[in-house]
């Protein structure tokens, strides 16, 4: 079950953190994996990783925000690997994000949370659904976050507008292809393990917090998407999933 074997997965953002886990966990099942981030060393270094240990990578650095990179770079992967199959929008954390709350941003601030989660996400979809839904397969998985569903304290506002909006998006772009063999779901991700800037007795406290009594890892994510990636998953679509130890019910 959920073999990837011949299917040409592009993960966004996989130059650290939740990707790797992803690109990792998509590769293990067979999948040849486009390895994507802004920073081209990041993609490089994962991608020699996953081919040092034996699957099919390729680096493929672009700024998902740049529709133009993005048509040549998703070009480039159909190129070296066929085109893409499973796209994993994973790509959502503006570089330097500004926790704060909402009345110290200014407006100059917004427009990147929505140019990289919303914009960013779209523009990768547009370049691989067509293609998807001609061959009568695809999958698409979006990255979301609790922060899209559930009102926080702790100055992420615009970060969870941008995710509301992607998952608005989503859902309606599953009903339009529903008919064409492709999927689009989206994975709500809780309270991580590298949450950046955290220190032991904070991760700690965080921990406490998710009813499981761990925080989520980058193999947990990369093993919800492989599900979701999956053929067994066909009847699946148009929903957001919730990953989180159990952490929010809504
Ligand atoms: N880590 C968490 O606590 C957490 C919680 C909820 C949701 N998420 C979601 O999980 C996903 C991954 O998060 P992470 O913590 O692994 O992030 P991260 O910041 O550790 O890594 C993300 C990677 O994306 C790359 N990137 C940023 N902008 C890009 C762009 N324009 N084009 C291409 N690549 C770009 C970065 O260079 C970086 O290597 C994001 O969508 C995030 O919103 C994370």
């Amino acid at each position: 079950m959920f073999e990837a074997t011949g299917r040409v997965a592009l993960v966004t953002g996989a130059g650290q953190g939740m990707g790797v886990g992803i690109a990792r966990a998509l590769a293990a099942q067979g999948a040849a994996v486009a390895v994507n981030d802004l920073h081209p060393e990041r993609a490089g270094v994962v991608a020699d990783e996953l081919t040092a240990e034996g699957f099919t990578a390729l680096g493929a650095p672009f700024d998902v925000t740049d529709p133009d990179a993005v048509a040549a770079g998703v070009a480039h992967v159909a190129e070296a690997l066929g085109p893409v199959d499973i796209l994993v929008n994973n790509a959502g954390v503006p570089e330097g994000m500004a926790v704060a709350p909402f009345r110290d941003l200014p407006p100059t601030e917004w427009q990147r949370y929505v140019e990289l989660n919303l914009y960013g996400s779209m523009h990768c979809i547009r370049a691989v659904v067509d293609g998807m839904c001609e061959r009568g397969w695809g999958r698409i998985v979006q990255i979301s976050s609790g922060a899209g569903r559930t009102g926080l304290a702790f100055g992420v506002s615009l970060y969870g507008a941008s995710k509301s909006g992607i998952e608005g998006f989503v859902r309606h772009l599953a009903m339009e292809v529903a008919r064409h063999g492709v999927t689009a779901n989206c994975l709500a991700l809780g309270l991580m393990a590298n949450t950046a800037g955290a220190d032991e007795s904070l991760l700690g406290t965080m921990a406490r917090q998710v009813p499981v009594g761990r925080l989520g890892t980058a193999e947990d994510v990369g093993a919800a998407v492989v599900w979701l990636a999956s053929a067994e998953a066909s009847w699946l679509t148009g929903q957001t999933v919730d990953l989180n130890g159990g952490a929010t019910q809504h």
